[in-house]
């Protein structure tokens, strides 16, 4: 019979331990036991960028990325975005099934009742140089919007904590729409109630004169069908922020603007950015070969390509390139589709490549179709911000319910100096 158990023995004393399997992982709280004698601290793991470690037991997403599988409550990705619209899924990862018609009408209304700012928020936006980027701008007012909810601290009391959920899943496409329109000089729109929520977040970027904005169908479904996508992804960067800052039981809003800054940074959500720049300085089909050829000599990477996770393909990226299609049949075709089709297609031939298993990520594509739509880059990383809200949402609410959660705070090894006595300024160098 199998023992559910990994048995270790410790070369330096000799002695033999069995420490305990479950879900797949052996607890590292078990190897502290592992001891030289009883002065040592124990035995730790040593795990940079935590590339092989669970930091917690989640029931929200589950990825299999050799197989290259997503599903969301378990629910697979593509029943989801072919079938549901964003709020239907924000729905199931928050509370875990997906709404009856009763559950998503009540939703869909207490979310459109939360759109509204406050209206100094448009001073916070006015006191950024013309010139500040989107998001950077929606993080810092991220941020502010504890200022304005002082009750959510309250981090304990699960009728708060449902108000600032459906706040922030509401105020996140306004916020946007509001850092779009300052970066482009333009008035603010307020939230349309009669419109969906990618219906109403399109009405509020891009309205300008006519008394009622009318979203086009196939981009507010592309839209919708783009947000689906970016909702959860379980560990990643940003949800590790969200999960760790949270644990210290700040406000919803404090750790919302540290998980969105995570995502804008260039490894992770800001790479939809980059990818947009990559093809827009590559230029021409005809470069293509000489810039794989320099990423392959290490001088950079190339962008929305790779992921920690998926080491087969990103389901979320074959979804994406059949939306691409729609997107362009309403907004014409991006030119920068053909460097990007040709570049995928040279990187899938190319060793480097494949023997990394390096596929196009969510982001690859993802970038093209915003440009189609109209959207400046540097919005993109704001365009993955609005969707993973819930993404966070879900995984902090799951964190503070966790009796085996606790403040994170990871271990080190020390490898500095021994004890030292101060040397006077005059005795140094
Ligand atoms: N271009 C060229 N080489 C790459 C790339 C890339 N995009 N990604 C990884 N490599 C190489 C890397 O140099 C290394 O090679 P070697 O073994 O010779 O040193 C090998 O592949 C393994 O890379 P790694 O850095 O150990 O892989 P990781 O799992 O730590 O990094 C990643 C994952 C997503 C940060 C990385 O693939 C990357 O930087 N990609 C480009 C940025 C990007 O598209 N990010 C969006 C991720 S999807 C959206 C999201 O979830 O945020």
């Amino acid at each position: 019979m199998t023992k559910e158990t990994l048995t270790v023995t410790d070369n330096r004393t000799g002695r033999t331990y069995e420490l305990p399997i479950m879900d797949g992982a052996i607890r590292a709280m078990d190897l502290r036991q592992i001891k030289v004698n009883d002065d040592d601290f124990g035995l730790m793991s040593y795990d940079p960028a935590f590339k092989n470690s669970a930091s917690t037991k989640s029931t929200i997403t589950y990825i299999d990325g050799d197989k290259g599988i997503l599903h969301y409550r378990g629910y697979p990705i593509e029943q989801l975005a072919e079938k549901c619209t964003y709020l239907e899924v924000a729905y199931l990862i928050m509370y875990g099934e997906l709404p009856t018609q009763e559950q998503l009408s009540k939703w869909e209304n207490e979310i459109t009742y939360h759109t509204l700012l406050h209206e100094n928020i448009k001073q916070l936006f006015e006191a950024f140089r013309y010139d500040a980027h989107p998001m950077g701008m929606l993080i810092s007012n991220i941020a502010a919007l504890s200022t304005f909810y002082p009750e959510a601290k309250n981090v304990d009391d699960p009728e708060i904590r449902e108000v600032q959920i459906k706040r922030l899943i509401a105020k996140m496409p306004t916020l946007a729409a509001m850092a779009y329109r300052f970066s482009m000089g333009f008035p603010i729109n307020y939230p349309d109630n009669d419109l969906t929520y990618t219906g109403n977040f399109l009405n509020m970027m891009f309205k300008m004169v006519e008394p009622r904005y009318r979203p086009h169908p196939v981009l507010q479904r592309a839209l919708d069908v783009l947000f689906i996508l970016h909702a959860d992804h379980e560990q990643n960067c940003g949800t590790n922020a969200m999960r760790s800052v949270g644990s210290s039981r700040v406000d919803p809003y404090s750790a919302m603007a540290a998980a969105a800054a995570a995502l804008y940074g260039p490894l992770h959500g800001g790479a939809n950015e980059q990818v947009l720049r990559m093809l827009t300085a590559i230029g021409s089909v005809k470069n293509i070969p000489a810039y794989v050829e320099r990423v392959k000599a290490g001088e950079f990477r190339l962008m929305g390509f790779g992921h920690r996770v998926y080491k087969n393909y990103d389901p979320r990226a074959t979804i994406i390139k059949e939306i691409a299609d729609q997107v362009f049949q309403v907004t014409g075709r991006n030119p920068l589709l053909d460097i990007a089709l040709e570049l995928e297609r040279i990187a899938l031939e190319d060793d480097y490549f494949v023997g990394r298993k390096l596929y196009p990520n969510v982001d690859f594509y993802s970038g093209i179709i915003y440009q189609a739509m109209g959207l400046p880059v540097a919005m993109f990383p704001v365009m993955f911000a609005i969707p993973r809200t819930v993404g966070w949402l879900a995984q902090w609410v799951e964190m503070l319910v966790d009796k085996e959660q606790a403040i994170a705070r990871p271990r080190q090894i020390y490898l500095g100096h021994g004890r030292r006595e101060f040397l006077p300024i005059e005795q140094r160098g």
